[in-house]
């Protein structure tokens, strides 16, 4: 496959998220969950190139962690075997799990803006001792803005409350200013009076934070009522656990081993956003890796490295993958203990030049078979065949999102290229592209059509390929162009004579000749199968 050479990230200019969202609509990727209806918040559906798009990535994931799972460090393959777990399960188990309980993010409402905030997302300029300005009379000593508030959205704010510029200045550029929510400061009503909202025009209209449980719940039979609440699992991991113990008498696997499950998780997001970056209906790909604790630091390290390559084998730039560790506040409450947790980051336009979080691979050490252990009354241990040692294993946990594994594929493939009529490509790895390939009639003619049919059907068997027969050859090379099909094969007068074709390469747009009956073989040499090793 010939690429054209990509800009660094340094020197490339961030692509403007508004455009991706537009091309994903335009073409056929995503479009907003009932769209005639205007759409629900934190719901996307998937069109005819981005089910493709996300099914090629699933379909790696589970090649990489399933059928051919990475050669471990003693040389053979490690053991990984699938689970498709259902969504709903008792909701005894979301009570082990401590979801019932603790998983919830801190919101605030605006009573003014009627808008709702995630608490832990919006800064305050704490630096201010005295009341800053008079707004209706009353004293503002706190403003806040979201977290993802620029220096200028802060200035010109500040301006507009009536700052004065030293003040101004400082808050921003010595970096005084102060997540809101701040554990140890809290925040009583009486501050809260002197707080100014992000979208509020006087103080006084945030509410104090509340926590919300982020599941979505549902009830399980005729009756709605309490005995009867179940809910939607908000991470596929925990019905690996609960299947820890069906799995290894059921299958001929050993400790070290893992499960490995793709699904939708379910959160009620208080601030879905970013497209499809945060939803509230998304699909995740995770895998429990089980082990012997002392073993943990070992895997934990073997696992970092395989997903990190795996990514970039899929055609992420690495200057555009950081690893990061987390903060000790940020642990979830299973990976306190341990080795915690490290991110795998994507630098997405919206987060630019900063990271995002594309998978966490964390230490959950014994913490999930312990509690379902002691939940269910079943024991979770294991005991080693070898040497009898009997104990609970530990496990490392890769969970990436896919739609956000989609999102970072469209986010790197989207190439602007003034220099071709759809002003824009999708440089997308062939193993990820929707299509692989298109075949195009030059001309409607007779000549060309029964042709280009003859090997539209050949190649079908063996790959996902597009025959396009109407509009003229330069939009339809547009069109394959914006869905990022790796190359076209057209049909022309010459190939009635000599049996060959044109194949033009989507980055370069240079085109070469080669005999009709070596399509399939060209194809298969230029795939690049992406294992991510
Ligand atoms: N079992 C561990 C777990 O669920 P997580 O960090 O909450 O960990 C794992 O989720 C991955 O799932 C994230 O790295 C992200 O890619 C994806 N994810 C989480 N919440 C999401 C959301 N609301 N929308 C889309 N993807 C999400």
């Amino acid at each position: 496959m010939q690429t054209a050479e990509k800009a660094s990230p340094a020197t490339a200019s961030v692509p403007d998220m508004k455009d991706i969202v537009a091309l994903c609509k335009r073409r056929g990727f995503v479009f907003p969950a009932s769209d005639i209806y205007g759409g629900l918040n934190g719901f996307w559906d998937y069109g005819p190139l981005g089910v493709e798009l996300k099914n090629n990535l699933r379909d790696l994931w589970w090649k990489h962690m399933v059928t051919t799972p990475p050669i471990g460090p003693d040389g053979m393959p490690v053991d990984i075997v699938g689970l498709d777990s259902s969504i709903i399960q008792n909701p005894k188990a979301w009570i082990a799990s401590g979801h019932v309980g603790g998983f919830s993010d801190p919101m605030v409402d605006c009573r003014e803006s009627k808008k709702r905030y995630r608490a832990d997302h919006l800064l305050l300029n704490r630096a201010m001792t005295q009341p800053i300005s008079k707004i209706k009379g009353k004293e503002v000593y706190f403003v806040a803005f979201d977290h993802k508030a620029e220096r200028d959205e802060f200035e010109t704010r500040l301006k507009k409350l009536g700052f004065n510029t030293n003040q101004r200045v400082e808050i921003v550029s010595d970096g005084k200013v102060y997540e809101f929510y701040d554990k140890e400061l809290g925040l009583d009503k009486e501050k809260l009076e002197k707080v100014i909202g992000p979208d509020a025009t006087e103080p006084g209209t945030l509410t104090e934070p509340k926590q919300f449980n982020l599941m979505f719940h549902t009830f399980v039979g005729a009756t709605a009522g309490e005995e009867n609440k179940a809910y939607l699992r908000p991470e596929t991991a925990q019905g690996i656990f609960l299947n820890f113990k069906n799995v290894l008498d059921s299958s001929r696997v050993r400790v070290p081993f893992g499960i490995a499950q793709i699904g939708k998780a379910f959160r009620n997001e208080v601030t879905p956003r970013n497209f499809i970056f945060r939803s509230r209906e998304f699909e995740q790909m995770e895998m429990e890796w089980f082990c012997h604790p002392d073993e943990a630091k070992k895997w934990r390290d073997f696992w970092f490295e395989q997903r990190k390559q795996f990514w970039i084998g899929l055609g992420l730039t690495s200057d555009n993958v950081r690893m990061r560790q987390h903060d000790q506040d940020e642990l979830s409450h299973y990976a306190k203990e341990g080795l915690g947790t490290a991110d795998i980051e994507y630098r997405f336009p919206f987060t630019a030049p900063g990271f995002g979080e594309l998978e966490g691979i964390a230490h959950r050490c014994d913490f999930d078979l312990k509690a379902h252990q002691e939940h269910s009354g079943v024991k979770l241990e294991y005991q080693d065949p070898v040497t009898n040692e009997k104990f609970t294993p530990h496990v490392i946990e890769p969970a990436a999102g896919l739609t956000r594994g989609v999102l970072a594929l469209l986010c790197e493939a989207y190439t602007p290229d003034p220099n071709r009529p759809s002003g824009v490509y999708l440089d997308f790895h062939p193993s990820v592209a929707p299509k692989k390939a298109a075949i195009l009639p030059l001309t409607a003619k007779e000549a060309h059509v029964p042709l280009a049919t003859k090997l539209y059907m050949d190649i079908r068997e063996h790959f996902n390929v597009d025959l396009d027969i109407k509009q003229n050859i330069g939009k339809r090379y547009a069109r394959q162009d914006e869905i990022g099909t790796p190359f076209c094969f057209t049909i022309d007068d010459q190939t009635g004579q000599d049996q060959t074709v044109t194949v033009r390469h989507r980055n370069t747009m240079k085109q070469d000749r080669i005999g009709m009956d070596h399509v399939a073989d060209y194809m298969r040499k230029n795939m690049l199968t992406a294992t991510g090793r």
